[in-house]
Protein backbone atom coordinates (compact mmCIF):
# COMPACT_ATOMS: atom_id res chain seq x y z
CA UNK A 1 0.00 0.00 0.00
CA UNK A 2 1.18 3.25 -1.60
CA UNK A 3 0.84 6.85 -1.32
CA UNK A 4 2.82 9.15 -3.73
CA UNK A 5 2.29 12.72 -4.02
CA UNK A 6 2.42 13.99 -7.01
CA UNK A 7 1.90 10.43 -8.78
CA UNK A 8 0.06 11.53 -11.58
CA UNK A 9 2.90 13.16 -14.19
CA UNK A 10 6.63 12.95 -14.39
CA UNK A 11 8.72 11.26 -12.04
CA UNK A 12 5.80 10.58 -9.63
CA UNK A 13 4.00 8.74 -12.24
CA UNK A 14 7.40 6.65 -12.69
CA UNK A 15 7.30 5.51 -9.17
CA UNK A 16 4.10 4.82 -8.67
CA UNK A 17 4.22 2.67 -12.08
CA UNK A 18 7.77 0.96 -10.51
CA UNK A 19 5.30 0.63 -7.35
CA UNK A 20 2.88 -0.82 -8.63
CA UNK A 21 5.26 -3.15 -10.83
CA UNK A 22 6.15 -4.46 -7.77
CA UNK A 23 3.03 -5.49 -6.18
CA UNK A 24 1.98 -2.13 -4.42
CA UNK A 25 -1.62 -0.83 -4.55
CA UNK A 26 -0.98 3.26 -5.06
CA UNK A 27 -2.80 6.46 -3.88
CA UNK A 28 -1.95 8.58 -6.83
CA UNK A 29 -2.27 12.06 -5.25
CA UNK A 30 -2.75 14.91 -7.58
CA UNK A 31 -3.37 18.65 -7.25
CA UNK A 32 -4.09 20.06 -10.66
CA UNK A 33 -4.12 17.46 -13.27
CA UNK A 34 -6.74 15.02 -12.77
CA UNK A 35 -6.66 13.36 -16.59
CA UNK A 36 -3.10 12.29 -16.19
CA UNK A 37 -3.75 10.92 -12.84
CA UNK A 38 -6.77 8.72 -13.86
CA UNK A 39 -4.47 8.16 -17.07
CA UNK A 40 -1.67 6.82 -14.69
CA UNK A 41 -4.05 4.89 -11.99
CA UNK A 42 -5.12 3.19 -15.54
CA UNK A 43 -1.71 1.84 -15.76
CA UNK A 44 -1.04 0.62 -11.74
CA UNK A 45 -3.92 -1.26 -12.67
CA UNK A 46 -2.48 -3.05 -15.37
CA UNK A 47 -0.44 -4.40 -13.14
CA UNK A 48 -2.77 -6.15 -11.15
CA UNK A 49 -2.92 -3.83 -8.14
CA UNK A 50 -5.56 -1.33 -6.96
CA UNK A 51 -5.24 2.46 -7.88
CA UNK A 52 -7.43 5.65 -6.57
CA UNK A 53 -6.52 9.02 -8.15
CA UNK A 54 -7.14 11.19 -5.07
CA UNK A 55 -6.45 14.95 -5.20
CA UNK A 56 -4.74 16.98 -2.83
CA UNK A 57 -2.82 20.36 -2.48
CA UNK A 58 0.69 19.50 -0.64
CA UNK A 59 0.71 23.47 0.66
CA UNK A 60 -2.71 22.64 2.39
CA UNK A 61 -2.53 21.19 5.75
CA UNK A 62 -5.86 20.21 5.87
CA UNK A 63 -6.14 18.84 2.42
CA UNK A 64 -3.16 16.39 3.16
CA UNK A 65 -4.51 15.64 6.56
CA UNK A 66 -7.55 14.32 4.51
CA UNK A 67 -5.80 12.95 1.78
CA UNK A 68 -4.65 9.71 3.93
CA UNK A 69 -7.50 9.64 5.95
CA UNK A 70 -8.68 8.64 1.94
CA UNK A 71 -6.03 6.61 1.68
CA UNK A 72 -6.36 4.54 5.75
CA UNK A 73 -9.83 4.44 4.89
CA UNK A 74 -9.31 2.78 1.33
CA UNK A 75 -6.49 0.06 2.56
CA UNK A 76 -7.01 0.26 5.91
CA UNK A 77 -3.02 1.04 6.48
CA UNK A 78 -0.16 1.99 5.02
CA UNK A 79 3.67 0.74 3.67
CA UNK A 80 5.28 3.08 1.60
CA UNK A 81 5.05 7.50 1.43
CA UNK A 82 6.81 9.03 -1.17
CA UNK A 83 6.88 12.32 -1.14
CA UNK A 84 7.57 13.76 -4.69
CA UNK A 85 4.75 16.63 -5.13
CA UNK A 86 6.92 19.72 -6.44
CA UNK A 87 5.98 23.40 -7.62
CA UNK A 88 9.28 26.12 -8.26
CA UNK A 89 9.39 29.73 -8.57
CA UNK A 90 12.79 30.13 -10.76
CA UNK A 91 14.25 33.36 -9.89
CA UNK A 92 17.07 34.75 -8.41
CA UNK A 93 17.95 35.65 -5.08
CA UNK A 94 16.55 39.21 -5.68
CA UNK A 95 13.36 38.38 -7.57
CA UNK A 96 12.41 35.96 -4.92
CA UNK A 97 9.83 37.23 -2.41
CA UNK A 98 8.16 35.93 0.52
CA UNK A 99 5.26 34.57 -1.12
CA UNK A 100 7.91 32.76 -3.40
CA UNK A 101 9.63 31.14 -0.76
CA UNK A 102 6.81 30.28 1.34
CA UNK A 103 5.04 28.20 -1.91
CA UNK A 104 8.55 26.16 -2.34
CA UNK A 105 8.58 25.25 1.73
CA UNK A 106 5.38 24.50 2.28
CA UNK A 107 5.37 22.50 -1.41
CA UNK A 108 8.32 20.49 -0.11
CA UNK A 109 9.85 20.46 3.21
CA UNK A 110 6.45 21.28 4.98
CA UNK A 111 4.05 18.66 2.87
CA UNK A 112 7.29 15.97 3.64
CA UNK A 113 6.85 16.76 8.06
CA UNK A 114 2.85 16.75 7.48
CA UNK A 115 3.18 13.78 5.36
CA UNK A 116 5.06 11.80 7.19
CA UNK A 117 3.48 12.76 10.17
CA UNK A 118 -0.26 12.00 9.07
CA UNK A 119 1.13 8.35 7.90
CA UNK A 120 2.82 7.53 10.97
CA UNK A 121 -0.31 5.87 12.55
CA UNK A 122 -0.96 4.23 9.20
CA UNK A 123 2.53 2.39 9.42
CA UNK A 124 2.40 1.35 12.94
CA UNK A 125 3.01 -2.56 13.08
CA UNK A 126 4.18 -2.58 9.27
CA UNK A 127 7.71 -2.26 7.79
CA UNK A 128 7.04 1.28 6.81
CA UNK A 129 9.23 3.27 4.46
CA UNK A 130 9.18 7.05 3.71
CA UNK A 131 11.37 8.27 0.76
CA UNK A 132 11.78 12.18 -0.30
CA UNK A 133 12.41 13.10 -3.70
CA UNK A 134 14.59 15.78 -3.70
CA UNK A 135 17.14 17.47 -6.17
CA UNK A 136 21.34 18.09 -6.32
CA UNK A 137 20.43 21.86 -6.00
CA UNK A 138 20.14 21.45 -2.55
CA UNK A 139 23.79 21.10 -2.40
CA UNK A 140 25.05 22.82 -5.51
CA UNK A 141 24.09 26.37 -6.70
CA UNK A 142 21.87 26.38 -9.67
CA UNK A 143 20.93 29.76 -12.10
CA UNK A 144 17.83 30.35 -10.50
CA UNK A 145 17.28 27.95 -8.54
CA UNK A 146 17.94 29.27 -4.92
CA UNK A 147 14.29 29.03 -3.41
CA UNK A 148 14.34 25.36 -4.73
CA UNK A 149 17.67 24.48 -3.53
CA UNK A 150 16.93 25.70 -0.13
CA UNK A 151 13.60 24.32 0.39
CA UNK A 152 15.18 20.73 -0.78
CA UNK A 153 17.99 21.18 1.63
CA UNK A 154 15.50 21.43 4.34
CA UNK A 155 13.67 18.36 3.07
CA UNK A 156 16.81 16.35 3.19
CA UNK A 157 17.32 17.78 6.82
CA UNK A 158 14.24 16.17 7.73
CA UNK A 159 14.79 13.26 6.20
CA UNK A 160 17.57 12.82 8.78
CA UNK A 161 15.57 13.78 11.40
CA UNK A 162 12.57 11.43 10.63
CA UNK A 163 14.75 8.62 10.37
CA UNK A 164 16.08 8.52 13.66
CA UNK A 165 12.52 9.63 15.22
CA UNK A 166 10.73 6.82 12.79
CA UNK A 167 13.20 4.25 13.08
CA UNK A 168 12.81 2.46 16.46
CA UNK A 169 8.92 2.56 15.00
CA UNK A 170 9.93 0.23 12.67
CA UNK A 171 9.97 3.10 10.03
CA UNK A 172 12.84 3.53 7.48
CA UNK A 173 13.21 7.57 6.08
CA UNK A 174 15.76 8.36 3.18
CA UNK A 175 15.79 10.54 -0.09
CA UNK A 176 16.59 10.49 -3.97
CA UNK A 177 18.41 13.30 -5.27
CA UNK A 178 18.24 13.71 -9.08
CA UNK A 179 20.18 15.33 -11.17
CA UNK A 180 18.23 16.27 -14.65
CA UNK A 181 15.85 13.98 -15.08
CA UNK A 182 14.37 14.01 -18.22
CA UNK A 183 10.42 15.58 -17.77
CA UNK A 184 7.94 18.47 -18.80
CA UNK A 185 9.06 20.48 -16.49
CA UNK A 186 12.25 21.37 -18.27
CA UNK A 187 10.03 22.60 -20.83
CA UNK A 188 9.56 26.37 -18.01
CA UNK A 189 13.40 26.73 -17.71
CA UNK A 190 14.81 28.83 -21.02
CA UNK A 191 17.32 27.63 -22.51
CA UNK A 192 16.37 24.31 -21.69
CA UNK A 193 18.37 22.37 -24.31
CA UNK A 194 21.65 24.05 -24.19
CA UNK A 195 21.68 23.01 -20.45
CA UNK A 196 20.97 19.93 -20.99
CA UNK A 197 23.10 19.60 -23.65
CA UNK A 198 26.00 20.69 -20.87
CA UNK A 199 24.92 18.47 -18.68
CA UNK A 200 25.05 15.34 -21.13
CA UNK A 201 28.51 16.15 -21.84
CA UNK A 202 29.22 16.78 -18.30
CA UNK A 203 27.77 13.72 -16.46
CA UNK A 204 29.71 10.26 -16.39
CA UNK A 205 27.21 8.19 -17.73
CA UNK A 206 26.83 10.43 -20.67
CA UNK A 207 23.04 10.61 -20.53
CA UNK A 208 20.61 12.81 -18.36
CA UNK A 209 18.64 10.27 -16.10
CA UNK A 210 15.06 9.45 -16.86
CA UNK A 211 12.03 9.30 -14.80
CA UNK A 212 12.75 5.61 -14.53
CA UNK A 213 15.95 6.12 -13.19
CA UNK A 214 14.52 7.74 -10.03
CA UNK A 215 11.89 5.55 -9.86
CA UNK A 216 14.10 2.11 -9.44
CA UNK A 217 15.93 3.79 -6.69
CA UNK A 218 12.95 4.95 -4.59
CA UNK A 219 11.86 1.09 -5.28
CA UNK A 220 15.15 0.04 -4.19
CA UNK A 221 15.12 2.26 -1.04
CA UNK A 222 11.67 0.40 -0.16
CA UNK A 223 13.15 -2.97 -0.79
CA UNK A 224 14.21 -5.26 2.41
CA UNK A 225 17.28 -5.07 0.35
CA UNK A 226 17.70 -1.17 1.50
CA UNK A 227 16.80 -1.83 4.99
CA UNK A 228 20.11 -0.89 6.86
CA UNK A 229 20.13 2.45 4.79
CA UNK A 230 18.43 5.23 7.44
CA UNK A 231 18.62 9.18 6.85
CA UNK A 232 20.92 9.10 3.26
CA UNK A 233 20.22 10.86 0.79
CA UNK A 234 20.89 8.70 -2.64
CA UNK A 235 22.15 10.92 -5.86
CA UNK A 236 21.04 9.73 -8.71
CA UNK A 237 22.30 11.99 -11.21
CA UNK A 238 24.85 9.79 -13.41
CA UNK A 239 27.95 11.32 -11.30
CA UNK A 240 27.21 14.86 -12.45
CA UNK A 241 27.81 16.04 -8.82
CA UNK A 242 30.91 14.66 -8.50
CA UNK A 243 33.50 17.07 -8.50
CA UNK A 244 35.58 16.80 -11.98
N1 LIG B 1 12.68 17.01 -13.51
C1 LIG B 1 13.89 17.16 -12.99
O1 LIG B 1 14.87 17.48 -13.69
C2 LIG B 1 14.12 16.90 -11.53
C3 LIG B 1 15.42 16.84 -11.05
C4 LIG B 1 15.67 16.57 -9.71
C5 LIG B 1 14.61 16.41 -8.85
N2 LIG B 1 13.34 16.49 -9.32
C6 LIG B 1 12.25 16.31 -8.34
O2 LIG B 1 11.44 15.23 -8.73
C7 LIG B 1 10.12 15.45 -8.28
C8 LIG B 1 9.16 15.34 -9.46
O3 LIG B 1 9.57 16.27 -10.44
P1 LIG B 1 8.94 16.29 -11.91
O4 LIG B 1 9.98 16.83 -12.78
O5 LIG B 1 8.30 14.99 -12.21
O6 LIG B 1 7.83 17.41 -11.72
P2 LIG B 1 6.62 17.80 -12.70
O7 LIG B 1 6.69 17.06 -13.97
O8 LIG B 1 6.61 19.29 -12.71
O9 LIG B 1 5.37 17.29 -11.87
C9 LIG B 1 5.08 17.87 -10.64
C10 LIG B 1 4.12 16.96 -9.93
O10 LIG B 1 3.85 17.54 -8.65
C11 LIG B 1 2.44 17.71 -8.52
N3 LIG B 1 2.17 18.91 -7.73
C12 LIG B 1 2.62 20.17 -7.94
N4 LIG B 1 2.16 20.98 -6.97
C13 LIG B 1 1.40 20.22 -6.15
C14 LIG B 1 0.66 20.46 -4.98
N5 LIG B 1 0.60 21.69 -4.44
N6 LIG B 1 0.00 19.44 -4.40
C15 LIG B 1 0.06 18.19 -4.93
N7 LIG B 1 0.75 17.89 -6.03
C16 LIG B 1 1.40 18.89 -6.64
C17 LIG B 1 1.90 17.81 -9.92
O11 LIG B 1 0.53 17.43 -9.91
P3 LIG B 1 -0.52 18.06 -10.97
O12 LIG B 1 -0.02 17.62 -12.30
O13 LIG B 1 -1.85 17.48 -10.63
O14 LIG B 1 -0.46 19.54 -10.76
C18 LIG B 1 2.80 16.82 -10.67
O15 LIG B 1 2.33 15.51 -10.51
C19 LIG B 1 10.11 16.82 -7.62
O16 LIG B 1 10.25 16.68 -6.22
C20 LIG B 1 11.33 17.49 -8.23
O17 LIG B 1 11.85 18.53 -7.42
C21 LIG B 1 13.06 16.73 -10.62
Amino acid sequence: MAVVTGGGRGIGRAIALRLAAAGAHVVVNYYVHRDAAEQTAAEVRSHGVRAHPVQADMKDPAQIRALFDEAGAIFGGLDIVVSNAASAVFRGTGELTAKHWDWMMHTHPRAFLLCAQAALPLMRGRRGRMVAVSSIGSQRTIPNYAGMGAAKAALESLTRYLAVEYGPLGIAVNAVSGGAVSTASWTELPEAAAVLTDIVRRTPAGRVATPEDIAAAVLFLCSPAADMIRGQVLVVDGGYSLPL
